[in-house]
């Protein structure tokens, strides 16, 4: 694993909603440089920034028509370049997003792709033959003899990196190793390489696993498959790739959108992946009680992370110990705080269980992903789907900085997203606010970063998996463990300790600890 995982904190960033410097309602690169003190003194060290290049935005900029340009609402590459340079004075590292499965439909490559006459461009894309025989495929739209095959939005045609197997029937699907799929793949490694060059730290790749077609998909039905079959295509291609890139620059995050650790980490070179997330996932911890579907991570379906008390964490533990296994010290995943993809953990967890979810996944074996605004609390704020987002919108708005209107993100009236209207949630009110999630949270980076037993490979043991959950960390010389409740049970502890490092919401008592509700405690041994 690369060293400086270790004690890694990233943030996600989504661009246009963090700080609006030219004040025309949109978030850009000058706002965030901005802000660096602000991360600086959160204490994260890694932020991953999602799609700042130029695009119509049919997909939050996840629909790319130039990727060596930025996209002008958020500035310039000279921007780009002032950014890498503060952020790296201040020790925070810089993270891109990868689009490798789609571009938009209004990229160059595309359009020249849907031309009937053969072109350089041609077999950058999927394109059927005029059989009509796919019923993924998307007819009738272009000038070439033939339909296109999507990767997400009808917008987002798939680029073309092959299929994992021949198929007589439909002989327009290359293999993956066809010599015509060759320039693509060098077109996304001299990409890489441009910002590679620039300094940026690593990549987050969008949807990993979609570059080869027809291989396994990851279906959630059973997260903890382990077999190789319909993997050959996508671990040729990443290995292929990182491969050759980790000789030329040392030191690299690739980090995997792909949910399935055990193949990502353990068999295609990415040093992290996240927990499954939408329908299985950890962050639904944060969401539905009682949604069975759940019961493969988590007991009888409830929420561990509720007041109620009805949870376990028996499946997860269960989970994360078989992806410990099979990643093997390569890398490691990460449960994020939320995404621009989720609904916000604000929305369902009250402050106190908020506090008690960061001491959880600040003090876990795991690489702490916070999203923006989840340190205050923010609420998912939906009312109208933009630029494709749909009710993900709602997580991407305005990040919060003061009380005043605007909240300190911009000072034109109306912004590009709406800006929340709750008051007493913003940067400058919980940081005068002692006790605040934002406090907790910069206290238990700081603790997270100082000891050595709550690095990523330091070892890991649950001793109580129900309420309250009680797990110990283990480094060189040095044991911690973390006691979590977050149910509205009162439990009260003998422990034995050399010293209380954080607590919250608990009586500590010399040779007892009272754990109230929606407590945590983390003690040295
Ligand atoms: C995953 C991204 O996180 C999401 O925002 C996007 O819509 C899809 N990939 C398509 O690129």
């Amino acid at each position: 694993m690369l060293k400086w995982l270790e004690n890694a904190v990233f943030y996600e960033i989504y661009p246009i909603s963090f700080y609006d410097y030219n004040n025309d309602g949109k978030g850009d690169l000058k706002g965030i440089i901005n802000k660096v003190g602000y991360l600086k003194e959160l204490g994260v060290n890694a932020v991953w920034f999602n799609p700042i290049f130029k695009s119509p935005f049919k997909d939050g900029g996840y629909d790319i028509v130039d990727y060596y340009e930025i996209d002008e609402k958020f500035g310039s590459m000279q921007d780009l370049e002032e950014l890498i340079k503060v952020f790296h004075e201040n020790g925070i590292k810089v993270i891109l997003d990868l689009v490798i499965g789609h571009t938009s439909n209004k990229h160059k490559w595309f359009k020249k792709s849907a031309l009937k006459t053969k072109n350089k461009y041609s077999d950058y894309y999927i394109w059927t033959d005029d059989s009509m025989n796919s019923n993924e495929a998307i007819y009738g739209l272009y000038n070439r003899n033939g339909g296109y095959i999507k990767n997400y939005y009808a917008s987002q045609p798939a680029l073309n990196f092959g299929y994992n197997q021949l198929d007589l029937n439909s002989p327009w699907k290359m293999h993956y190793k066809d010599e015509r799929l060759k320039p693509l793949r060098n077109e996304f490694l001299n990409l890489m390489r441009f910002y590679l060059e620039k300094g940026i730290d690593g990549f987050r790749v969008d949807m990993a696993s979609s570059v080869i077609k027809e291989g396994k998909n990851f279906d959630g039905e059973n997260p903890f498959d382990d077999s190789d079959e319909g993997l050959e295509g996508v671990k040729w291609f990443w290995n292929e790739i990182l491969g050759t890139l980790r000789k030329e620059y040392k030191d690299k995050v690739y980090i995997a959108e792909w949910v399935v650790p055990q193949n990502s980490i353990g068999k295609c070179g990415f040093d992290i992946d996240f927990l499954t997330h939408d329908t299985l996932a950890f962050n639904e911890l944060y969401r539905n009680e009682n949604n069975t579907n759940l019961d493969k991570y988590y007991e009888k379906g409830y929420n561990y992370f509720s007041r109620e008390g009805k949870g376990s964490l028996d499946n997860f533990v269960k989970y994360v110990e078989f992806l410990y296994s099979k990643i093997d010290n390569k890398g490691m995943f990460t449960a994020p705080t939320g995404t621009h993809d989720e609904i916000r953990m604000g929305t369902y967890k009250d402050n106190d269980l908020i506090k008690c979810i960061f001491a959880f996944l600040l003090t876990i074996k795991q690489i702490p992903f916070i999203y923006y605004g989840d340190e205050l609390g923010i609420e998912h704020n939906f009312t109208v789907s933009k630029d494709g987002g749909l009710k993900r919108t709602g997580a991407r708005t305005p990040m919060l900085w003061n009380e005043e209107k605007g909240r300190g993100f911009s000072q034109k009236s109306t912004t590009y997203l709406p800006v929340s209207t709750k008051k007493g949630i913003s940067v400058e009110s919980l940081t005068e606010k002692e006790n605040s999630i934002l406090n907790i949270v910069k206290d238990l980076i700081k603790i997270r970063k100082t000891h050595n037993s709550l690095k990523v490979s330091a070892k890991q043991e649950f001793i109580e998996k129900s309420y309250p959950a009680i797990y110990k960390r283990t480094g060189e010389n040095e044991e911690i463990v973390v006691m979590i409740n977050p149910s509205n049970g009162v439990y009260k502890r003998k422990e034995e300790y050399k010293k209380v490092l954080y607590f919250n919401n608990c009586e500590i008592l010399s040779n007892e600890i009272i754990l109230n509700a929606c407590s945590f405690v983390i003690l040295e041994k």
